[in-house]
């Protein structure tokens, strides 16, 4: 459907109490001049208000305790499982629920992703972890009906500098595309950016899977890909909150889904993969990141 105006003296949408033509009608025209040229455009129920970015960023509080204490605590002897009763605990500790415990099906409190996991690692008392693993543990929490989403990587003690390697550049994609997030601009552009640096290291994006809208829901739109051109994808507007979180393997992009469990996905070849994730908010004059 169109994104539409609506009439010059009416209370406008926002709530702000001011007439639409001296609030948001600029913005909208701005939007709808993009709608014309062929672009993609949020629709109206993506821009959170002021309420709702403050309760993400509440909800982010809990969100990074546990990553913190994920970090704290982690260790070479470990299983997945302990890392699981600490997301687990912490968060009701706060206050907080977990989301992905019963999402789709979904088993546990977070994910944990080691080596050529992609991502949606199960976890289990049965994945104890080695020396020189890679693992990313992906938290997203609910407070108050708003959701933080973040993940982090970790290295178990003595890992293969080109493991290592691969660890920081996928962290710089993210920086890169932190940078690159800013209002009146496309998804594609960011994508590009992040796509570049990816490559140039020698390292391909997952393409099937990728960001997304959040906040006020767990998935919410746009779908946020990485391996995007230039120009293309939704319009990043002021209000909009979406996860940027390539997941960035050292062999080629492939990947396969658990045929047993349904969820964790594979890196195709058996080569590492990395991944971190943070929320931000499109702001006037750029981003914040809620949550990281
Ligand atoms: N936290 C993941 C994300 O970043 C989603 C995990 S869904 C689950 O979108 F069901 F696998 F937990
Ligand atoms: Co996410
Ligand atoms: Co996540």
């Amino acid at each position: 459907m169109a994104y539409r105006k609506m009439l010059a003296n009416f209370p406008c949408w926002c709530g702000s109490g001011k007439k639409y033509k001296k609030c948001h009608e600029a913005f909208d025209e701005r939007i709808i001049a993009a709608e014309k040229a062929g672009h993609i455009v949020p629709e109206r129920k993506l821009f959170k208000t002021a309420a709702d970015v403050q309760a993400i960023k509440e909800a982010a509080v809990i969100n990074r305790a546990c990553l913190d204490a994920v970090g704290e605590q982690i260790h070479a002897g470990m299983s997945t499982l302990e890392i699981d009763d600490i997301v687990s605990s912490l968060t009701k500790k706060m206050g907080g629920i977990p989301a992905t415990l019963g999402y789709e099906g979904f088993p546990k409190s977070c994910c944990t992703s080691v080596n050529d996991q992609v991502c949606h690692g199960i976890p289990s008392a049965e994945d104890i972890l080695q020396d020189g693993d890679i693992i990313n543990v992906d938290c997203t929490t609910i407070l108050n009906g708003h959701y933080a989403d973040s993940s982090r990587m970790f290295l178990i003690g003595d890992v293969d500098p080109a493991w290592k390697k691969l660890v920081d550049v996928t962290k710089e994609c993210v920086e890169i595309g932190v940078r690159e997030a800013k209002p009146w601009r496309y998804l594609g552009d960011m994508a590009d950016e992040i796509n570049k640096h990816a490559r140039a290291n020698g390292f391909e994006i997952v393409e099937e899977i990728g960001g997304h809208g959040c906040g006020n829901d767990f998935h919410e739109d746009p779908f946020v890909s990485y391996v995007t051109t230039p120009g293309t994808e939704m319009l990043m507007v002021p209000g909009m909150v979406f996860t940027i979180e390539p997941m960035i393997n050292m062999g080629a992009h492939h990947v396969f889904v658990d045929e047993e469990n349904d969820w964790t996905v594979y890196t195709e070849d058996g080569s590492p993969s990395a991944q971190w994730e943070v929320e931000v908010l499109i702001t006037e004059d750029g981003n914040e990141v809620l949550c990281w």
